[in-house]
């Protein structure tokens, strides 16, 4: 009897799953269209072959609902389907009307794929349920469809062609987009709407728009007045950057108390910033660099309380900095994390305004007037990661307590008059610099030879600061610098040999203008170096072969000896000025240098070299100057070297003549 019970339940549980089952599979209406969908669509990477069995709902990027089965999420979003991102493994191919059956998608995702060429169709406008639509970056072309504008319960709608490189997409009319009542999210970045002139009338129609993106559109104007109440209480984020706007700060925009972020970044914006701005409490990015503003930052900017980010370079902010320390002891000085005022106007000191900036990460002022001390208390902004201060002033000697900012990762002072000693203490805390730009202060280098600084630096940049006879021996212990600028640091020592074993990955190296003696080894091992100048110092021995990929080469005025062919005999593709001049080097100019196909620059004068000219110059089609003065060569230089109009200097030595003269 017991058993019977049982046996029934199991009977009842397995009808029971069997039903779920059953229901729990796609509508098949609606498996058919995503077949013929996926018919037509080249997948030559098989990232829909999950599309295979009944259940539909179960293939990638499909999502059902959970009591109706319909089709509601299609996504096929490159990163979503391969995972990551791959050029060549995109989507493409033709979107099949069969789509339609698929009447309660709500959101679709097509973005990031390769729809190269095609228009995006009309009948996207019959997915009445859609909330979500996402075509970015697949490659669609042709005017945008009017029909889109059926959408009313489209929440995000996601247009972005920044990154396609057909640039195809178009709108001339954006009437259609007033429709879109529920829209929260637009997104048009880099579709031409330099002829949608009625774009903003369009978009001020959106009751709930709270994101705007219409960077690289090809803007060239912004409404006066307010386009709507509605607009400016809904908007929290707007991108006009990198459009044509030839307008004053639009004054409307500051009646918006919900904006988080503001980019205006490279317009026309012109004229003062309004004091107005500091009505927009709610803003937290504040982007208006490259512009052409002038006048001060206004007072008002200070009761920004949330505002992190303020960018407001390459503008012409005219000003002496003494207001900051008005304006940074309002609430914007507990707040901001990115100042960035570099390439404006700025006069006055880095002084008690400093200290205020309590969370301040990165700080750029260069490129102004700034002049007096670096003051001490900068060692108190502990989270500094970027000081970049280049192209001022400044005077006096750096703080010892610039040590202490332990975050610090990018250090830039080049271009200043700074002067006084620098010690291991000045760095002492900082491990995580990478960046160390001084060059052109008369900073004096006080560290002991067997300093073991805490960083391993990325740039290296100390031209004209004093660093002593001897070849720095800290050089040695940092393994990956990129570039290396010693010139003209009044060395005088040889050259050690552990130097050229330093760092793989170097692609700047100067170490010009000192008085390094040495021999350089044949093979440089610094492969992917592109720009090599140890010009003006006391090298001697033969010259070395050069890294196959090298642009810049100036090894004058040394003592290279020898002959050229070991500088030029491998193939050299991308040399474009090699300057050998003021060295010992002897023997003839091989044909060999004719195959350096895009030099634009070569100085052999005042060396020994002798014997004929070779007779290939004609196939050194970029040349444009030669100097080949103070040499024992002769011969003749064909008039169709380089092109012509482009022969700016030609000094030949007096054996050597031209074929006929040239248009200098
Ligand atoms: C069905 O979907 C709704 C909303 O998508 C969700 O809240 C609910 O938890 C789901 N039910 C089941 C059983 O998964
Ligand atoms: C649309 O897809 C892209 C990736 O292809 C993504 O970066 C973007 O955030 C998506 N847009 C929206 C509104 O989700
Ligand atoms: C969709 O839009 C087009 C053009 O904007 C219009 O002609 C058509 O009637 C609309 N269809 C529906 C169902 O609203
Ligand atoms: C503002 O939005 C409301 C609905 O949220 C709407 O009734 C009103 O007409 C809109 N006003 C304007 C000027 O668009
Ligand atoms: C912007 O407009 C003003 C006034 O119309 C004009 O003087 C100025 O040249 C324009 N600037 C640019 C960059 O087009
Ligand atoms: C700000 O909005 C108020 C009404 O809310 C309006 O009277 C005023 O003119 C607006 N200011 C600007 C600069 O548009
Ligand atoms: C800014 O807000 C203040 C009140 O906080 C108001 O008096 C002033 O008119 C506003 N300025 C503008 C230009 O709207
Ligand atoms: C340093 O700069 C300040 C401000 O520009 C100037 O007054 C002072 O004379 C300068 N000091 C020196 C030693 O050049
Ligand atoms: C900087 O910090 C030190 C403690 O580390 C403190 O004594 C000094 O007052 C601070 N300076 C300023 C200007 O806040
Ligand atoms: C360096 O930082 C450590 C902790 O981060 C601290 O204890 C030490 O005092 C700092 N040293 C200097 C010289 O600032
Ligand atoms: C090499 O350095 C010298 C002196 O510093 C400079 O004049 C020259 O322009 C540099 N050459 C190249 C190719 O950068
Ligand atoms: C070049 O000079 C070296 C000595 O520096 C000499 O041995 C060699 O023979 C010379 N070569 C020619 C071709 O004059």
């Amino acid at each position: 009897m017991e058993k019977n019970m049982s046996l029934h339940l199991v009977f009842a549980l397995g009808c029971l799953i069997n039903q779920i089952l059953l229901c729990m599979s796609c509508i098949q209406d609606e498996r058919i269209a995503l077949l013929k969908f996926k018919a037509r669509l080249e997948d030559p990477h098989h990232l829909m072959s999950s599309w295979t069995g009944e259940d539909c709902c179960k293939w990638r990027g499909i999502k059902c609902n959970n009591q109706s089965w319909h089709v509601t999420t299609m996504d096929l979003r490159h990163e979503h389907l391969y995972g990551s991102v791959s050029n060549d493994r995109r989507l493409s191919g033709e979107i099949n009307p069969s789509l339609l059956d698929l009447r309660h998608l709500n959101h679709l995702d097509l973005s990031s794929n390769n729809f190269e060429g095609i228009r995006i169709p009309n009948f996207f406008g019959s997915f009445t349920e859609l909330s979500y639509l996402n075509l970015s970056n697949a490659g669609f072309a042709g005017r945008i469809p009017t029909q889109l504008g059926n959408l009313t319960r489209l929440r995000y709608l996601d247009l972005n062609s920044l990154s396609d490189t057909l640039d195809h997409l178009f709108v001339d009319r954006l009437q259609w987009i007033s429709h879109l009542s529920s829209l929260k999210y637009l997104d048009m970045s880099g579709l031409n709407l330099g002829d949608a002139s009625d774009w903003s009338h369009a978009v001020s129609t959106l009751p709930v728009l709270s994101v705007l993106l219409l960077s690289s559109c090809q803007l060239q104007w912004l409404p006066s007045s307010p386009p709507s109440i509605n607009v400016t209480s809904s908007l929290t984020t707007v991108d006009l950057s990198n459009n044509q706007i030839n307008s004053t700060f639009p004054l409307w925009l500051t009646n918006s108390s919900s904006l988080v972020s503001l980019d205006l970044w490279f317009n026309h914006f012109r004229g003062p910033i309004p004091e107005a701005i500091g009505n927009m409490t709610s803003l937290e990015v504040l982007q208006l660099g490259a512009n052409d503003f002038v006048g001060p930052l206004p007072r008002n900017i200070g009761n920004l309380c949330n505002l992190r980010n303020l960018d407001l370079s390459y503008n012409n902010i005219n000003q002496d900095t003494i207001i900051f320390s008005y304006i940074f002891s309002l609430c914007i000085g507990d707040t901001i994390e990115i100042l960035n005022l570099r390439s404006n106007i700025l006069s006055g000191e880095l002084k008690d305004w400093l200290v205020m900036l309590k969370r301040i990460t990165v700080l750029d002022l260069s490129k102004n007037s700034l002049g007096g001390p670096i003051p001490t208390s900068i060692g108190n902004l502990s989270s500094l990661r970027g000081l970049y201060l280049s192209n001022n002033r400044l005077n006096g000697t750096l703080p010892v307590s610039i040590g202490q900012l332990s975050e610090l990762n990018d250090l830039d002072i080049s271009y200043n008059s700074l002067g006084g000693v620098v010690t291991e203490a000045h760095f002492a805390n900082l491990s995580k610099l990478e960046d160390l730009g001084m060059r052109l202060n008369s900073v004096v280098f006080k560290v002991s030879t067997d300093w073991n600084p805490p960083f391993q630096l990325q740039l290296i940049s100390l031209q004209n600061c004093h660093l002593g006879q001897k070849f720095p021996s800290w050089l040695r212990t940092q393994r990956y610098f990129v570039a290396l600028n010693i010139a003209n640091t009044g060395i005088a020592d040889t050259l050690p040999d552990w130097f050229w074993e330093l760092s793989p990955v170097i692609s700047v190296l100067d170490l010009s203008r000192n008085q390094i003696t040495g021999i350089i080894p044949p093979i440089l091992k610094f492969y992917s170096i592109l720009t090599i100048n140890l010009s003006s110092n006391r090298f001697h021995g033969p010259l070395p072969s050069l890294p196959s990929d090298v642009e810049y080469a100036d090894l004058s005025n040394n003592s290279f000896s020898g002959e050229l062919h070991s500088v030029v005999g491998e193939p050299l593709y991308n040399l474009a000025q090699i300057l050998l001049s003021d060295n010992l080097i002897n023997g003839t100019i091989p044909p060999s240098i004719c195959k350096l196909q895009v030099l634009q620059v070569i100085d052999l004068s005042n060396n020994f070299l002798s014997g004929e000219l070779p007779t290939c110059w004609a196939e050194l089609r970029n040349l444009f100057a030669i100097n080949l003065a103070n040499n024992s060569l002769s011969g003749v230089i064909p008039s169709n070297v380089g092109s012509p109009c482009l022969i700016q200097v030609l000094h030949l030595g007096t054996t050597i003549s031209l074929e006929k003269s040239l248009p200098l």
